[in-house]
């Protein structure tokens, strides 16, 4: 019965298990904590991917910050950037006293970061960076040099841990590469 499918089933391998992640993430606050020492730092985490990242990270880090939120779309449902990148849910602060740090869950074309970058710069902020989890720098099309890379990964589509496939299976504990029968 489809009801009773578990996600798992549609994974064909798993590439970071939940105690990997926690490695890469804590090794990550650690070296954000040391970074921003005497700083004001407002992390900006980009909805809905890195919400599981954000929550991990903001916790591994030990020098006080901020958080906030925006959501932008640039997807749709597909495996592949469309290029259009809309702003869903925007920050409503002025960010002249903040230095920002941009939390995303991957950067594959860099076209959504490009843009959010463009934007975010042009409201002035103390100082600006990039924080993703995972990097396919194969993959990059537009130019964009994260600060803080968890892990650079091959050009393969994956799942968990935030990432999603059509919305689903951002709810993994795991990353893992889906079945290609699943988005064929
Ligand atoms: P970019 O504009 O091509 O860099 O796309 C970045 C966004 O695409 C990410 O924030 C993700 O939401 C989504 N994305 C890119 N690659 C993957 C993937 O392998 N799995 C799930 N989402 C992905
Ligand atoms: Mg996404």
């Amino acid at each position: 019965m489809t009801e009773n499918k578990s996600m798992h089933d549609d994974i064909e391998r798993e590439l970071f298990t939940k105690e990997e992640l926690a490695g890469i993430v804590s090794r990550m606050g650690r070296e954000i904590s040391w970074d921003y020492r005497g700083k004001n730092l407002l992390l900006v985490s980009v909805l809905k991917g890195s919400v599981v990242f954000m929550a991990d990270l903001m916790r591994a880090i030990t020098v006080p910050a901020g958080i906030d939120f925006m959501v932008v779309s640039s997807y749709g449902s597909g495996v592949k950037s469309s290029g259009v990148v809309k702003i869903v849910l925007d920050l409503n602060i002025p960010l002249e006293d903040y230095d920002l740090l941009v939390v995303e869950d991957i950067l594959d074309s860099g076209k959504t970061l490009h843009y959010l970058m463009e934007v975010l710069k042009a409201r002035n902020p103390k100082s600006i960076r990039i924080c993703t989890l995972f990097d396919k720098p194969d993959r990059r099309e537009a130019e964009v040099y994260p600060d803080y890379v968890g892990a650079r990964i091959p050009d393969a589509f994956i799942v968990g841990y935030g990432l999603d496939y059509g919305e689903k299976y951002r709810n993994l504990p795991y990353v893992g590469v889906l079945k290609p029968q699943v988005y064929e």
